[in-house]
């Protein structure tokens, strides 16, 4: 296959998750407290712009429950409620709100789903 044509796959690939993940995230409700941009406030903490394998690691020790502070039950439970690939889509958003760019062109650089 042409170079370009493997380029532009990857592209959409990306584009899909990206759009995905940012209606999870509202879908699933973590706007409510992370904010809608993912920046946290006072009570809880800021997403935006971390590693899609940190975020996807949090997220499955939550859900099972390997997590254990004082406030992670509210995240357990948001947590049983996503699959291993809305994990993924939703990361892949909240990495991509790193410098308030919401159309990731950053993101190629990191290894996106080496967690598997
Ligand atoms: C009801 C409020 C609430 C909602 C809704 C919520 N979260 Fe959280 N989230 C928290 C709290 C509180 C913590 C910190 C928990 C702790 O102390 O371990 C947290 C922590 C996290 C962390 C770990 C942050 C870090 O750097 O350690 C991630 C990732 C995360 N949430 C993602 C999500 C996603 C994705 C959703 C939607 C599916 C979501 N959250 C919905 C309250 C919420």
């Amino acid at each position: 296959m042409p170079v370009l044509a493997v380029i532009f796959i990857l592209v959409s690939l990306n584009a899909d998750d990206l759009r995905e993940g940012e209606k999870l995230f509202s879908q699933k409700g973590c706007y409510a407290c992370h904010g809608i941009d993912a920046k946290g406030n006072s009570s809880y903490p800021s997403l935006a712009g971390k590693e899609v394998k940190y975020i996807v690691d949090k997220l499955e020790n939550y859900k099972r429950e390997r997590i254990k502070s004082q406030r992670s039950d509210i995240m357990t439970s948001y947590a049983k409620n996503l699959t291993k690939d809305e994990m993924k889509k939703i990361a892949v958003f909240i990495h991509s709100l790193k410098e308030n760019k919401r159309e990731g062109e950053e993101f190629f650089e990191d290894s996106l789903y080496e967690s598997d």
